[in-house]
């Protein structure tokens, strides 16, 4: 196992030191694949390999199998052209055989909405070592899904691409972007973490881009390169680009070297869903199911988010409900275990007089029973305070809940290397709105923390 691991980490880093041979292959993926691996298990890809399986709310778990060309499937399926079509494509090393995630969504999206799922089942040209075998075999796929959607087109009444959301994870997003360059017309495309490796500085023909649909989305929470770790793009690639905790790893995830090494190693055998990549579709199934949105805040950077600049800004709902008329790059941040989605408080905190200068580190921590919470820091670094000054930054509370349900507990270190600084803080106030019913609450107002000294504050509805 740890073998098939180093390989593959040895192969994907060889290939990204190489990308222009790689490249070079990849716009003619058929001749490159044939020639390079004439054996059978890396012969050219045929139909055979892919399977797309079609689920309605009468056949939710009992597909029929959709073959482009096979008007006698098609005519008995319970495919209905006026109906929504929501395509799921999975990632490398992954099947639609047992995936838990892709039979979670479609019974979520049955749920929902009387519609068409089809889940694309890949696994053939999906699975082994070969991550870059992996990566160029998307192109086929997604070739294959845009002739099943031709085909759909073709031979069923009032079905067009305005019906077709196409819904993939990591390498499967890669398929659906391609898919919908080939078929053009498609009306939303959602990536998923949308795969990193190897497709870097790759023609945005053969992976997503915002050209690839009228509505691009994307959820990142893996972003950044593999050689530190990451599975995920770390660019925008549609019209609305969601970072997650930042988009690079998520909270609640065990840190980089677990995540990304440690993990694939100990999970079964051909999984690479990492924690923090494979939250991408726990989020988009989570905004299926949620009773309230969790929006994002579009904002320049994830450090500007986090210290409260970015609450002016417009916001748009993540995943499936997505806000269609907003555009850009917005920042969410979520609880680190399920149920994930939050509302987000912006604080300010306005320093009282006293001490002509402070200089210390506040922290605050939501409190939570039986959950780990996030440590936020809103001012470190020992800096220099003063009567009147204001800071902010963003906390979370869990969707559905409000602000007085949830104590926060809030610490004041003095500058220890400056042994004659105040050991306590004046608080002239700590304001905090909840962001998403907007109501404003007081945390304290005329308070002294004294140096490393918990305090539980407890919110009270209206301003200090
Ligand atoms: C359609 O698929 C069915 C089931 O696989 C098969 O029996 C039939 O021959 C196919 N028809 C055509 C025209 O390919
Ligand atoms: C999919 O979900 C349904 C409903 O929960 C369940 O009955 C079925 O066994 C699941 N199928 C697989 C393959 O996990
Ligand atoms: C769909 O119809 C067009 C026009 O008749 C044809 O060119 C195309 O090959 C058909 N595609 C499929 C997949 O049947
Ligand atoms: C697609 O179908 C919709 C609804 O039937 C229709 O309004 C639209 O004009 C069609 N688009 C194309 C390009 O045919
Ligand atoms: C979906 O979005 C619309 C408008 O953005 C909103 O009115 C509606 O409540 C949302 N639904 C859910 C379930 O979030
Ligand atoms: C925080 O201060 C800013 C001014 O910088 C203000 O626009 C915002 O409304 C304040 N927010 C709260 C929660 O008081």
């Amino acid at each position: 196992m740890l073998t098939r691991v180093v390989v593959l980490m040895c192969l994907v880093a060889a290939s990204s030191a190489a990308p222009q041979s790689f490249y070079g292959h990849r716009s003619v993926p058929q001749r490159s694949l044939h020639e390079n691996f004439p054996s059978k298990s890396f012969s050219r890809p045929t139909l055979d390999d892919i399977e797309f399986r079609l689920y309605t709310r009468e056949s939710r778990n009992d597909p029929d199998r959709l073959i482009t060309g096979n008007l006698t499937l098609l005519e008995g399926s319970k495919f209905k052209g006026h109906l929504p079509l929501v395509v799921v494509t999975h990632g490398f090393s992954e099947t639609a055989d047992d995936s838990e995630w892709m039979n979670a969504t479609k019974n979520a999206l049955l749920d929902k909405t009387d519609t068409n799922v089809i889940l694309t089942q890949w696994q053939e040209l999906a699975n082994g070592l070969r991550y870059d075998i992996a990566a160029r075999n998307t192109f086929y796929v997604g070739i294959a899904l845009a002739d099943l959607l031709e085909f759909l087109e073709n031979n069923t009444e009032g079905f067009n691409g305005s019906r077709v959301h196409l819904v993939g994870f990591s390498l499967g997003a890669q398929v659906s972007g391609v898919a919908g360059h080939k078929y053009p017309g498609v009306a939303r495309i959602t990536g998923l973490d949308p795969a990193g490796p190897l497709f870097e500085d790759g023609n945005p023909e053969s992976r997503l881009d915002a050209s690839d649909a009228d509505l691009v989305d994307a959820i990142h929470t893996n972003a950044g390169y593999l050689l530190t770790g990451h599975f995920g793009y770390n660019d925008p690639v549609g019209h609305l680009d969601f970072y997650v905790n930042g988009g690079s790893s998520q909270y609640g995830c065990p840190p980089f070297i677990w995540d990304s090494i440690v993990e694939i190693i100990t999970l079964s055998p051909g999984d690479i869903d990492a924690c923090s990549h494979g939250r991408a579709h726990e989020y988009f199934l989570e905004s299926i199911l949620a009773s309230e949105p969790t929006l994002g805040f579009q904002c320049s950077d994830y450090e500007k988010f986090e210290v409260g600049e970015c609450f002016d800004t417009p916001r748009a709902a993540m995943g499936y409900n997505v806000t269609r008329d907003a555009k850009g790059v917005f920042y969410v941040d979520t609880q680190g275990e399920a149920p994930f989605f939050s509302r987000h408080v912006e604080v300010n905190l306005t320093i009282g007089e006293g001490e002509s200068t402070y200089h210390g580190e506040l922290t605050f921590h939501t409190v939570l029973p039986g959950r780990e919470t996030k440590e936020v820091v809103m001012f470190s670094g020992w800096p220099s305070l003063h009567p009147g000054d204001l800071h902010k930054t963003t906390l979370t509370i869990p969707s559905r809940t409000t602000m007085d349900e949830v104590p926060f507990d809030v610490v004041f270190h003095k500058n220890y290397l400056l042994p004659l600084s105040p050991n306590h803080l004046n608080v002239e106030s700590i304001v905090a709105v909840d962001t998403y019913t907007e109501q404003e609450y007081c945390l304290a107002s005329k308070k002294v923390l004294q140096t490393g000294t918990t305090y539980s504050l407890k919110a009270t509805l209206g301003s200090c």
